[in-house]
């Protein structure tokens, strides 16, 4: 059967400053939902958060991009602001709904997407990934270990459904285009693109083989459509796993030395990606407002529906003793960039400042500026 798994995610208001949400928040979420199950619009549906991101993970057959999902993600999003964010001031509620403009795809509105449409394969592992603190272009290091790099990446090498290598499309998401690039033979064009990751964020990534969707990212740049910072855009991440896919150990092995990422505090900070359990609750941030950090849930679709490790509870990828390394290593990076104070490269470069209230901090010095001549002359 061919099938859809839409990761819909936002920040509608949390707890604590940008923590996590209410428990009445993702209840409320789930009551939707369980309605949405039995009405038959969607085949079957997970809640949770990431930080303070609530995320959707649902399977239906209606494809990409279908209004009714779509719909119901908003309508979501919308009544949880409205009915438990707002009453109880929560903090930033309806944060990420930037408009009211919904009719049919919920793109482009603040939420973030990301979409795989699929045949179900006779056994079909998937993992789906949400991060807090960040932004698009944090997968595009952990995607480029997964499919193009053979040091992480056994696969590439001995699995002939994958040594032909995997297409990447690239997003600009300043000039709002997209490229496709095949590794191997264009890594080094793929690389000098996804180097840049505040410009440039890979939305989907087939298999070259027989072009069958590999996985799936959010890309939406929150402060792109709001034209001000409104908080990052804390992304997610469908892959599919196994059997002519990466291994779900391969998958996971991305995230093993943490990437420096951008969007920690004030989104205005790189911090290293700290991948955490969502079941121990580990799945907040804290320490100035982070290090940004990454969840990973496995499941099974089976006939279209989620089947996890206690019917639709995912399995905990990151609840491995293994990745108590990866954390120390994240904390470790996260302290040594945080002597750096207010210095590049711990706050982010001047361009991807253009969003925040640095521009202002310029604007009511400009008038000071003197020329060099000028100032020499007065120095007299
Ligand atoms: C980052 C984030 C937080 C806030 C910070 C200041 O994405 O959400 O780091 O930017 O807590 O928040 P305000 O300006 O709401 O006090
Ligand atoms: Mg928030
Ligand atoms: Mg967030």
């Amino acid at each position: 059967m061919r099938v859809t798994v839409s990761v819909i995610k936002a920040d509608v208001g949390s707890v604590a400053g940008h923590h996590r949400p209410h428990a009445e928040m993702l209840s409320y979420a789930v009551r939707k939902i369980e309605e949405a199950e039995k009405s038959g619009l969607i085949l079957s549906g997970y809640v949770t958060h990431a930080g303070d991101d609530i995320v959707l993970v649902m399977t239906h057959t209606r494809g990409v991009n279908d209004p009714e999902v779509h719909g119901l993600a908003w309508s979501t999003f919308r009544e949880i602001t409205e009915k438990v964010a707002k009453p109880l001031k929560l903090y930033g509620a309806g944060q990420d709904l930037l408009s009211d403009a919904f009719s049919g795809n919920i793109r482009g509105l603040g939420p973030g997407v990301a979409e795989l449409e699929f045949e179900e394969r006779p056994s079909e592992p998937i993992v789906v990934f949400a991060a807090d603190k960040t932004e698009p272009g944090a997968w595009n290091v952990p995607l480029y270990r997964m499919f193009a790099s053979p040091d992480n990446t056994a696969g590439l090498v001995i699995d002939p459904k994958l040594h032909t290598g995997f297409k990447f499309e690239v997003l600009d998401l300043i000039e709002s285009e997209s490229v496709i690039l095949k590794a191997p033979e264009e890594l080094y064009d793929l690389v000098g693109l996804l180097g840049t990751p505040g410009r440039y964020a890979v939305s989907m990534v087939y298999r070259a083989i027989d072009d069958e969707p590999a996985a799936a990212a959010s890309t939406t740049r929150l402060s792109l459509i709001a034209g001000r910072y409104v908080g990052k855009d804390d992304p997610v991440l469908a892959v599919r796993a196994q059997a002519g896919f990466p291994a779900v150990g391969e998958i996971l092995s991305a995230f093993a030395i943490p990437p420096v990422v951008s969007g920690w505090m004030r989104g205005s900070h790189r911090g290293p990606l700290m991948p955490v359990s969502f079941r121990k609750g580990h799945n907040v941030v804290t320490f100035f407002d982070g290090p940004p950090r990454v969840i990973a849930m496995g499941w099974q679709i089976s006939n279209g529906r989620l089947v996890g490790v206690d019917r639709k509870e995912p399995a905990d990828l990151f609840d491995d003793p293994f990745f108590d390394y990866s954390r120390r290593v994240a904390a470790e990076m996260a302290v040594y960039l945080r002597t750096m104070g207010e210095f590049e490269p711990a706050r982010l470069g001047h361009e991807e400042m253009e969003y925040t209230t640095l521009p202002q901090i310029l604007e009511r010095l400009k008038p000071r500026f003197r020329k060099l001549e000028e100032a020499a002359s007065h120095r007299g």
